[in-house]
């Protein structure tokens, strides 16, 4: 299947998640771009989308909400995932999770959300960034779990696989 990966990242860790992800998917026997959620125009040539976007005071980034938006009726037509990576991946910490993404999820028709946790390098951070979490407790260094990425890549290779089976490609639009 032709699959789109596509990503919003400040600080590269998210794009570095949706890397991961698409290298599983090639390896499933996918085709597989990606490219950045402001460069993609239309999702026409895709059968299947996985959505990411790196998570900043409780929101998504604006590209990709902006794709999500603009896109949402050609998504409903395909097989989408979504993802969001921060800091605060637990329940307990839903205070500082996406708040649009129920209804974004909802809106793209996702088969799935998964929640992965980010990395916080200081060094990288600009002085307003370094003001917002100067405030929150968030744990610096590398929180990336590469082996829950790739498992969840593998579930959406398995998806994909069972659809394929039952002989559902992409919708007509
Ligand atoms: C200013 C700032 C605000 C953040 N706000 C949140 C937040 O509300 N929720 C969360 O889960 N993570 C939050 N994070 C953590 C980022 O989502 C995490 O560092 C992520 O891995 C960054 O991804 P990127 O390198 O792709 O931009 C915040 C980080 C910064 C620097």
């Amino acid at each position: 299947m032709q699959i789109l990966v596509t990503v919003a990242s400040r600080h590269g860790a998210t794009a570095e998640i949706g890397s991961a992800v698409a290298r599983v998917l090639r390896a499933a026997g996918h085709e597989v771009a990606e490219a950045a959620p402001e460069e993609v125009a239309d999702v026409q040539a895709y059968d299947a989308v996985v959505l990411g976007s790196a998570v900043y005071t409780a929101h998504w980034l604006p590209a990709a909400r902006d794709l999500a938006a603009r896109l949402a009726p050609e998504l409903r037509e395909r097989v989408v995932w979504v993802f969001s990576s921060g800091l605060a991946t637990q329940p307990a910490a839903s205070a500082n999770s996406p708040h649009e993404l129920r209804a974004l999820a909802r809106d793209v028709g996702a088969v799935g959300h998964r929640a992965f946790a980010g990395r916080l390098r200081r060094a990288d951070l600009s002085f307003a960034e370094r003001a917002i979490i100067a405030g929150a407790r968030a744990k610096e260094g590398d929180h990336r779990d590469f082996a829950a990425v790739a498992a969840w890549a593998e579930q959406i290779a398995e998806h994909l696989r069972t659809r394929e089976g039952a002989g559902a490609g992409r919708a007509a639009s």
